[in-house]
């Protein structure tokens, strides 16, 4: 990893930012002047070519450029605890929060703590990492700004059960489980920003539907599936340029908003069932139950 000093320029975390459409975003930032990029990865070598890559493309248009690579796991909450606590060890502000690392698992795995992939990953992991972030970003002198990318998928879930809130073996469902993950990010934003407001906070937080492509989301599924999901991409797809300059600018978010759900560049309106009067703080509440936090923010 680089020496990471403070110059004042702002902090941003990046999760996924190793691929797909983070990848691509990564290379709008790069050419953005005043940032300081932390890529967070699973896999260390994988961040670091990244990081070459940026300074071997964009060192020389933008001389600002400084890019670090720090080890995080997402399938394992003592990662992200470790990597919080190796964050803060720094000692240095931090502006931005981007998570926009997730999974579309084709079949049942678990984290290492045993939570089904896509909650434990999508939705636990944002929720932990983000949770325990905030303190730094509600010091933030620019006002902290947090994207939470989600997914037009949560449009699908009609119903949200506290107690089953991810499948087992036998209920596994690829669709069924990411959608549902995906309207926990929807809601765990939402929630998170009434938290922000009532409590007087300058931290923005907003959720997003990247855009549609084929990425590595879909690594593991079959060739036919793979086949059927790219011909869909193809009609009803978005360019991965068009995705990447819609998470660059919400993670500039030069507007400045807050509680909103964005696809792409524009807000829209989240699904019926996101926005139920007390679900948002139920999902709240059970997370930090299952997370062992207390449901109240420090900030
Ligand atoms: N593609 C779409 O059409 C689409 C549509 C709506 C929403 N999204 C959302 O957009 C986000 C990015 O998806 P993508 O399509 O770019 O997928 P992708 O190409 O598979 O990239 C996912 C990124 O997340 C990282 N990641 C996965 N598991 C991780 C873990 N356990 N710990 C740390 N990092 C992990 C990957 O790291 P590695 O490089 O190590 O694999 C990679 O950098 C996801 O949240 C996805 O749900 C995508």
């Amino acid at each position: 990893m680089e020496p990471i000093v403070n110059n004042n320029k702002k902090v941003v975390i990046f999760t996924g930012a190793t691929d797909g459409i983070g990848r691509e975003t990564i290379n709008v930032l790069a050419q953005e002047r005043g940032l300081k990029l932390i890529l967070t990865a699973r896999n260390i070598e994988k961040g670091n070519k990244v990081a070459e890559e940026l300074n071997r493309d964009y060192k020389a248009k933008n001389d600002e450029l400084e890019v670090s690579v720090m080890k995080m796991d997402m399938a394992s909450l003592e990662s992200i605890k470790e990597f919080v606590r190796d964050f803060k060890a720094l000692n240095i502000p931090l502006d931005t929060l981007v998570c926009n690392a997730g999974v579309m698992p084709s079949t049942y795995q678990t984290t290492k703590e045993g939570y089904e992939h896509t909650f434990g990953i999508n939705h636990l992991g944002t929720f932990l990492l983000t949770y325990s972030l905030v303190d730094k970003l509600n010091q933030s002198t620019f006002g902290g700004n947090i994207v939470i990318v989600a997914s037009r998928m949560h449009y699908k879930i009609t119903k949200l059960d506290m107690d089953h809130l991810q499948s087992n073996e036998k209920t596994f469902s690829y669709q069924n489980d990411y959608s549902r993950s995906k309207l926990c990010n929807v809601l765990f934003a939402k929630e998170l920003d009434k938290k922000l407001r009532a409590r007087g906070s300058n931290v923005k937080v907003n959720s997003l539907h990247p855009g549609f492509a084929v990425t590595s989301l879909i690594r593991e599924w079959g060739y036919f599936a793979q086949k059927v999901v790219g011909a869909m991409a193809f009609v009803f797809g978005n360019k991965l340029e068009d995705m990447a300059e819609g998470m660059a600018s919400l993670t500039l978010n030069k507007a400045n908003e807050t509680g909103k759900y964005y696809q792409l560049k524009r807000i829209e309106e989240p699904s019926k069932l996101s926005r139920k009067e007390g679900l948002s703080e139920q999902l709240w509440n059970k997370s930090c139950e299952l997370l062992a936090l207390p449901q109240e923010l420090t900030l």
